[in-house]
């Protein structure tokens, strides 16, 4: 029996999956690892810890399913986009991970704006200027830690790294590239003009490679510490977003995704880039090679949840959506708007805030959970609506990550953006992707498409519930019209922060 490798470097933890090459998943692991927070709005990670999780969580997964190192065909790697890790001319890392939910680089945001010719800048990297993307935070050290930037050498993102440490090569794909904004997404080269403008070298980004391309292979070190064989291959792999979508199918035209992690996102493939002007649209390089994907991308989805639970005192997600179902959709007039960390799509506004709106005295748990479930799928919502605009004619959307498995989540997502929500037959996410590109790049499979299409298959679909879509409708209006009027209050209480 051979099989597939598929490690996901998330936000939480590192996910290590066992694809059979015949296309059953044989199991997996997860090694979780903390986040910091040491100022509102940052966000870091020690790569440190992504790489001792990874090593675990491959050690286990081996063990666990009783696999000889020696039938592991290949890797392939998943991982948190933008994440920033700074190395220095010996590849040490210089300081903490600089997060993708991280918002402090709004200054630097301006600064790109203002340096880099504006049509020049959208021509190359087809994106608009977020806080979360790889450009601001690389900016943001020059600015802020110029002891740091001195020492800097190489800017890799957290798959990268984990590639780094266990193959020894340096290597990036497009998927990920993309979301560094210094990516001619279009023609998949580093931007000189952009650099150029901005007064950086390209030397400090490593060499591009395609996402089922074989970029490295296993060292002796790390075969020594992950019980891996010395020279299997490690594939390109891609961004988690993409992985995700390769993991659920969404690989070819027409077909979109919604995932609920830490983040929520909403995203459909293209065979062309779009250039999406004026808002907050992500248009990224997909893992199909020449192909690409636009998605919304809100920062506080799953996280919202998250949140609430802690703060009702840590009660398993079941019993939280049970109390939510009991209560009436529209949660009585309670709107829960999710920004707790700032929001992407649609505001790309750093100082936005959460907020409870319409809360009364005859509220009580039941509607505070429903609302924060449908303050998240109002959301989702608004970037459904971006993505339509920007020509999107889907009409479903495959549920992808731990959020989407709560029955109740999925009708109200479905209600609120009118759109079928299709669960797949294997729920595994990134890490699937990323096993699936090692299997192409090491001759397993033919291509992405035929092998995501041969596994992946729709097994239920949740319909939109008429009645509480006319609830909905009216409720995504009011929702709609808060942000415009408190966000110059969230600006306000920003500096109380
Ligand atoms: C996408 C984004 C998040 C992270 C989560 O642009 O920032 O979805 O990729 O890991």
């Amino acid at each position: 029996m051979e099989y597939l490798l598929g490690l996901d470097i998330g936000t939480s933890a590192v996910k290590a999956l066992l694809l059979q090459a015949t296309g059953e998943v044989v199991g997996s692991v997860n090694v979780e690892y903390p986040l910091t927070s040491p100022r509102p709005g940052w966000s870091e990670q020690e790569p440190s810890d992504m790489w001792m999780a990874s090593v675990e969580g491959i050690r286990r997964v081996l063990r666990e399913y009783r696999v000889v190192p020696e039938s592991v065909r290949g890797i392939g790697l998943s991982g948190q986009m933008h994440s920033s890790i700074f190395l220095d001319r010996n590849y040490q890392v210089i300081r903490p991970a600089i997060l993708w939910n991280d918002v402090r680089t709004s200054a630097e945001c301006r600064q790109i704006e203002e340096t880099v010719d504006s049509e020049v800048l959208f021509e190359e990297v087809c994106n608009p200027v977020l806080e979360g993307f790889t450009l601001p935070k690389l900016l943001w050290l020059r600015n802020n830690e110029p002891w740091n930037y001195e020492q800097l050498r190489h800017l890799v993102l957290p798959k990268d790294y984990v590639r780094f440490r266990l193959s020894g090569s340096l290597a990036m794909e497009v998927s990920d590239a993309a979301g560094m904004l210094m990516l001619n997404v279009r023609r998949q080269v580093w931007s000189e003009p952009v650099l150029k403008s901005l007064g950086l070298s390209a030397k400090i980004l490593p060499p591009l490679v395609g996402s089922a391309e074989v970029a490295g292979r296993i060292t002796k070190e790390a075969a020594d510490l992950t019980g891996l064989r010395e020279g299997t291959p490690v594939v390109g792999g891609g961004a988690d977003n993409a992985c995700g979508a390769v993991g659920c199918g969404v690989v070819t035209p027409g077909r979109g995704m919604v995932s609920l992690g830490t983040s929520g996102v909403v995203l459909a493939h293209l065979e062309e880039a779009r250039l999406v002007t004026g808002g907050t649209v992500h248009m990224f390089n997909s893992c199909v090679p020449n192909e690409f994907y636009m998605m919304g991308v809100m920062l506080s989805a799953g996280e919202s949840l998250r949140w609430l639970r802690r703060q009702l005192g840590g009660e398993s997600y079941d019993a939280l959506t049970r109390k939510a179902s009991a209560v009436l959709p529209g949660s009585r007039g309670l709107v829960f708007l999710p920004y707790l960390s700032g929001e992407r799509t649609p505001h790309g506004d750093a100082n936005a805030r959460a907020s409870f709106v319409g809360l009364s005295a005859t509220h009580g748990e039941g509607e505070i959970i429903r609302a924060v479930l449908e303050g998240v799928g109002f959301g989702l919502a608004d970037s459904v609506e971006l993505l339509r605009s920007a020509g999107w004619q889907g009409s479903s959307l495959r549920v992808l990550g731990g959020g989407a498995r709560s029955p109740l989540w999925q009708e109200i997502i479905a209600s609120i953006t009118g759109l079928s929500l299709e669960t797949v037959n294997i729920d595994e996410g990134p890490a699937l992707g990323a096993a699936i590109l090692a299997g192409v790049g090491t001759g397993v499979y033919a291509n992405v498409l035929e092998a995501s299409d041969s596994m992946i298959k729709v097994e239920r679909t949740v319909e939109p519930n008429q009645e509480w879509q006319e609830i909905y409708g009216e409720l995504h209006g009011v929702y709609k019209n808060l942000y415009p009027a408190l966000k110059h209050s969230f600006a306000s209480l920003a500096k109380f922060s």
